[in-house]
């Protein structure tokens, strides 16, 4: 048999549609996690709907590469812009996720306050030994980066002209447990490094498939972008899935 391509997505508006899209679907609940398996154009998917945050999305990725062996992972969702060129509506393929709750912050006294623009990257993968104190901790003061898979981008690519939202460009995604409301904030994770998007689940996942050798990509729709003024759309989440599934039919076609 062949194997599954899996298609994340955290809430119900993000998983529900493209489950919708299946044929003969059969329904594994486990955990936070519901987990959709049917086909599309009578090839095996699996969508997960993985609940919210980064833990829920390690889990959900690790339990279905394991009950699922996928041949390919896409997480998608919405997400909130840190580049003031880029609108509601449209589209960031994931050419790097990182996790950007990953720091250490610099030794400061008693009484001497929290500086969040002077914290320091922490790569928790860096080594086996501590990322804070002793031989392995400043080898541990980056950032670490997933790359987004080549076939999957070159398909997603391919099907660019058919989201008519938006513009579709590649960019880094940072995720975290966070919503962002300081624009200050926002401008030193674009600056620093190079951020597009903020949401709270793609470099988990990046972080399990990367563990397990399995191709990914994250694609995320923006349904807000406090840096230009761009208001909360959640209707963001549906075209998002509309174009997953384009991505998702090229990508089977070079099979
Ligand atoms: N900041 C953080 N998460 C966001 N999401 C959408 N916009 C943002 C934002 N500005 C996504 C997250 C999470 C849910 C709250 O929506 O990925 O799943």
């Amino acid at each position: 048999p062949k194997q599954p391509i899996l298609i994340q997505g955290p809430m119900p508006i993000e998983a529900e549609y493209f489950a919708g899209l299946l044929k003969d679907v059969r329904v594994e609940h486990t955990g936070n996690f519901d987990f959709y398996i049917g086909t599309l154009n009578d090839y095996p998917i699996v969508v997960a709907k993985t609940s919210k945050g980064v833990e829920n999305t390690a889990a959900a990725t690790a339990i279905a590469i394991e009950r699922y062996n996928p041949r390919a992972i896409i997480n998608q969702g919405t997400s909130g812009g840190h580049d003031k060129d880029l609108n509601v509506g449209d589209i960031v393929l994931g050419k790097r996720s990182f996790n950007a709750g990953n720091f250490k912050t610099p030794k400061l006294a008693e009484g001497e306050g929290s500086h969040p623009m002077n914290w320091i990257p922490m790569d928790v993968m860096a080594s086996e030994g501590s990322a804070g104190e002793g031989d392995a901790a400043a080898d541990a003061e980056k950032v670490r980066y997933y790359a987004g898979n080549k076939d999957l981008l070159a398909s997603a690519h391919a099907v660019k002209e058919t989201h008519k939202r938006g513009k579709v460009v590649e960019g880094t995604i940072a995720s975290a447990n966070f919503w962002n409301n300081e624009i200050d904030r926002m401008n030193w994770l674009h600056e620093n490094y190079g951020t597009s998007v903020e949401e709270m689940e793609t470099a988990s996942a990046a972080m399990m498939a990367e563990a397990y050798k399995v191709p990914f990509l994250g694609i995320r729709i923006l349904s807000n972008n406090l840096t230009n003024g761009g208001k909360y759309d959640p209707s963001t989440a549906e075209d998002n899935q509309k174009f997953v599934k384009n991505v998702v039919l090229h990508y089977i076609s070079t099979l």
